[in-house]
């Protein structure tokens, strides 16, 4: 928790996302205690890579799909036995030279059967074996048909330098229908034991992706510890008696985070009140937002009386009209400097905002120590540097 002093302290800081240790460490112990013991937890890196030297100790792998993220967990020294190395699109020349320099620690996942392959060459070039997970697709770009999986798995024998671990199922974020991942559970449940009893494959490990969601807007009701516990009665229910890991990003950080920004001007005119703030659209994703139509958790430092004479709407810096952050917000005397503090924003939101919109800075971002001490661990970042050209050190072709 932020106290007073602070959050007057953070004014001269927006915009900015600070993420408490403590909440996440806290919500972590939650999950955990609804869920059945033998479950795994796999963090999605994407969801916050600030998080990652944090969460290293507390989850048992982590997910990564892309070169960057890799980056950033290499660059933190992370335990490369952890890695679940994921991706749509798996560069071979990055893949291929990190198996060559037997960096093989972890787990890869297939999404097609070219990438098995690739998987294949590369570890019997390197002379490693290789723990892969199959992929199976939802219906989208995402994975393998079943009918591949199928065919990978009774042609195992061909991927002699491959280590078939199991299967991965992710089919998307922010869900909110228990029927429709039971559902999920019991579909991949029967692909499992079809592959034991087609192809006498016992899947080892199997990693699924709920898709848990995080209640962000003031309306909904989402009864998280009932879905929980519906949830892990329908693990307990499956045939299928292998490791499960669940890889997810959103329920681990979202609640730990908030993001500060200031209102930097008022205005009224024949619309309404209006407050402008150093922070704006891009910088804040809350799953199912569209212009500002849902009122997100969103706190006033200091306190203002919810007056219901005197509403405002709060907009970003950004030059379009989209720009909005919050409609009609219920304030008496709303003025400039005071601080909004949008709460649930540790998850995606400075990894999916659209960053650099007309080239204004990242914003700083603080982790508050479980002792209450706040850490800049990246500085208000100028993205001119990003949208501009390099002609000193540009290259003819
Ligand atoms: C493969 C995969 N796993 C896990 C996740 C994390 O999802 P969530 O944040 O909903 O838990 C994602 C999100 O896009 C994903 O693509």
């Amino acid at each position: 928790m932020l106290n007073d002093s602070q959050l007057t302290a953070l004014k001269g800081h927006t915009p900015a996302y600070v993420f408490e240790i403590a909440a996440l460490k806290e919500r972590v112990l939650f999950l955990r205690s609804m869920l059945p013991k033998r479950v795994r937890l796999c963090y999605a890196v994407k969801a916050n890579p600030f998080l990652v030297r944090e969460l290293h100790d507390l989850v048992d792998c982590l997910e990564i799909c892309s070169p960057g993220e890799l980056r950033i967990c290499d660059s933190l020294g992370s335990d490369h036995e952890k890695y679940v190395l994921s991706g749509v699109y798996k560069d071979p020349a990055l893949f291929s030279a990190r198996i060559r320099q037997g960096d093989t620690a972890g787990v890869f996942t297939a999404e097609s059967l070219s990438q098995l392959q690739l998987l294949q060459d590369a570890s019997s070039a390197a002379g490693v074996c290789l723990k892969v997970l199959l992929r199976l697709t939802s219906g989208n770009q995402f994975g393998m048909s079943k009918e591949d999986v199928e065919s990978a798995v009774a042609n195992m024998a061909s991927y002699d330098a491959l280590s078939f671990d199991g299967i991965q199922f992710f089919s998307g974020t922010q869900k909110t229908s228990f029927r429709k991942v039971k559902r999920e559970l019991e579909s991949v449940d029967f692909f499992l034991k079809k592959l034991y009893d087609t192809y006498n494959y016992k899947a080892h490990t199997l990693e699924f992706g709920p898709g848990f969601a995080v209640s962000y807007f003031e309306s909904e009701s989402y009864d998280e510890e009932e879905f929980l516990a519906r949830f892990s009665e329908a693990l307990g229910a499956m045939e299928f008696d292998g490791q499960v890991t669940l890889e997810m990003g959103r329920a681990i950080t979202a609640s730990c985070g908030s993001y500060l920004t200031k209102v930097v001007d008022t205005k009224s005119n024949q619309s309404g009140n209006f407050a402008i703030v150093d922070g704006g659209m891009h910088q804040l994703v809350y799953y199912g937002q569209v212009m500002a139509m849902k009122h997100p958790h969103v706190t006033l430092f200091p306190a203002r009386e919810a007056s219901s004479d005197q509403y405002w709407t709060i907009c970003g810096s950004l030059c379009t009209i989209n720009d909005l952050l919050v409609k009609q917000l219920p304030a008496k005397d709303l003025q400039t400097g005071d601080l909004l503090i949008f709460e649930k924003t540790g998850a995606y939101c400075m990894t999916e905002g659209i960053a650099l919109f007309l080239t204004r800075d990242l914003p700083e971002i603080l982790l508050q120590e479980e002792d209450g001490h706040l850490k800049v661990v990246r500085r208000r970042f100028e993205t001119s540097t990003l949208n501009c050209p390099d002609y000193e050190h540009c290259e003819e072709l």
